[in-house]
């Protein structure tokens, strides 16, 4: 079976469990793999996908093999898979940009970013050299000069691309008119994760709508110890984050809530819970004749894995849509793979969607198709 060939923008606890993983489901190949949505995509199994490019800029992890960097520090979500074979690809130094907050200098090596002193490669001629098809972007929130390079890098040598964060790329018109032009096809932007914070406030907030009951008032708090929540203190690098995951949220709802109703976001940083991520949600509603109803609850994941199953159909399917020579945003697998997509559903009808892209059925994402 030809491989998908993968090229991994930011070599953190995401790249982590997804490099883990792809190695992990090669030896855990039964029909139904638990912790799969998708065992085969177009025939593509987890294992189907290989790392042939790398880039990141921390001085533990630049130079080293791939199968070696994703376990240096910074890094710190759990470890799955302890062997990963050494298949000759390094970490290369890419363009830092606005890649790192600055007070991650104030923090101990081990928890945060040290950057290398190493020129950067020319990214374009690495990606045309791998033969890399598909771009994961797991770049630090707030890195909007560096996610736009990466881009531009994608549309100039022919990668998909499949943006998690949310530095909005595929959900922004210009944007994805640039992929439309250039004959690629994106998917984005910030990833949903299977079952993280966002798809369980979306789907409990479908469920007042649906039995009838009105929101009032809701709030999503999230504490994590990994760098993606240290890097995320800096309130400026922030923004976007909070317009994506409140967005997604509110997208599900009969009737948006006020500026005043609705809080949600990443909310501290509490270093000892390293890579677990821990979600309160609460819902404030009213039910049969205007009677409170209160929802309280706690989530608690491991936040790299978590993405890390959902980014292994999203590649595959980016890698489907540039074998059928389709161009610009995927709708479908946007909708059901991201928090900001460029057209939001609900989340059952973004699942039927995607599949029936998979099966060749959807003619929605065909109107992307340029000759
Ligand atoms: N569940 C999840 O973990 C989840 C969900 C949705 C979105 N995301 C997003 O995915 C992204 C990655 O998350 P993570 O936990 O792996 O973060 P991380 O902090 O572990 O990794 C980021 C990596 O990027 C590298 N980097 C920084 N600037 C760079 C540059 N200019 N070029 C190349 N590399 C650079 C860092 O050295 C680090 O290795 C974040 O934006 C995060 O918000 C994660």
């Amino acid at each position: 079976m030809k491989k998908v060939k993968l090229a991994v923008v930011g070599v953190g606890n995401c790249a982590s469990s997804l490099i883990q993983g792809i190695e992990y489901y090669g030896h855990h190949h039964n029909e139904h793999s638990d912790g799969i949505m998708h065992t085969q995509i177009n025939g593509w199994r987890p294992q189907d996908i290989k790392v042939v490019a790398a880039f990141d800029i921390d001085r533990r992890k630049v130079g080293l093999p791939i199968a070696k960097a994703i376990f240096a520090e910074p890094n710190c979500t759990t470890v799955f898979q302890k062997l990963i074979p050494v298949n000759g690809v390094g970490v290369k130094m890419g363009p830092l940009l606005d890649g790192m907050a600055d007070h991650m200098k104030e923090y101990p090596e081990s928890r945060a970013f040290r950057v290398a002193d190493v020129k950067p490669v020319n990214v374009v001629e690495e990606l045309k050299n791998s033969g890399a098809e598909v771009m994961v972007c797991y770049l630090p929130v707030g890195s909007q000069k560096a996610v736009e390079f990466y881009a531009n890098a994608c549309l100039q040598a022919k990668v998909a691309m499949v943006n998690c964060m949310p530095v909005f790329i595929a959900s922004d018109k210009k944007w994805a008119n640039k992929f439309k032009e250039a004959g690629v096809p994106i998917i984005g932007d910030d990833i949903k994760s299977q079952i993280g914070a966002t798809i369980v406030h979306r789907v409990l907030s479908r469920l007042f709508n649906d039995r009838g009951c009105k929101i009032l008032r809701t709030y999503q708090l999230n504490t994590g110890g990994n760098t993606d929540f240290l890097n995320m203190l800096e309130k400026s690098r922030l923004k976007s984050k909070k317009i994506s995951k409140t967005g997604s949220v509110q997208s599900q709802l009969d009737v948006p809530l006020g500026a005043d109703n609705i809080h949600i976001g990443p909310s501290d940083y509490v270093s000892w819970q390293k890579d677990n991520k821990v979600a309160f949600i609460r819902i404030e509603g009213e039910g049969f004749g205007g009677a409170p109803i209160n929802l309280e609850m706690r989530l608690s994941v491991q936040d790299s894995p978590n993405s890390a199953g959902v980014v292994i159909d999203a590649i595959r399917c980016a890698a489907l849509a540039r074998e059928r020579g389709l161009a610009g945003p995927l709708n479908s697998a946007s909708s059901y793979y991201m928090k900001t997509p460029p057209v939001q559903h609900r989340d059952h009808i973004a699942r039927e969607l995607t599949n029936e892209f998979i099966m060749g059925k959807n003619i929605e994402v065909n109107k992307n198709k340029i000759n």
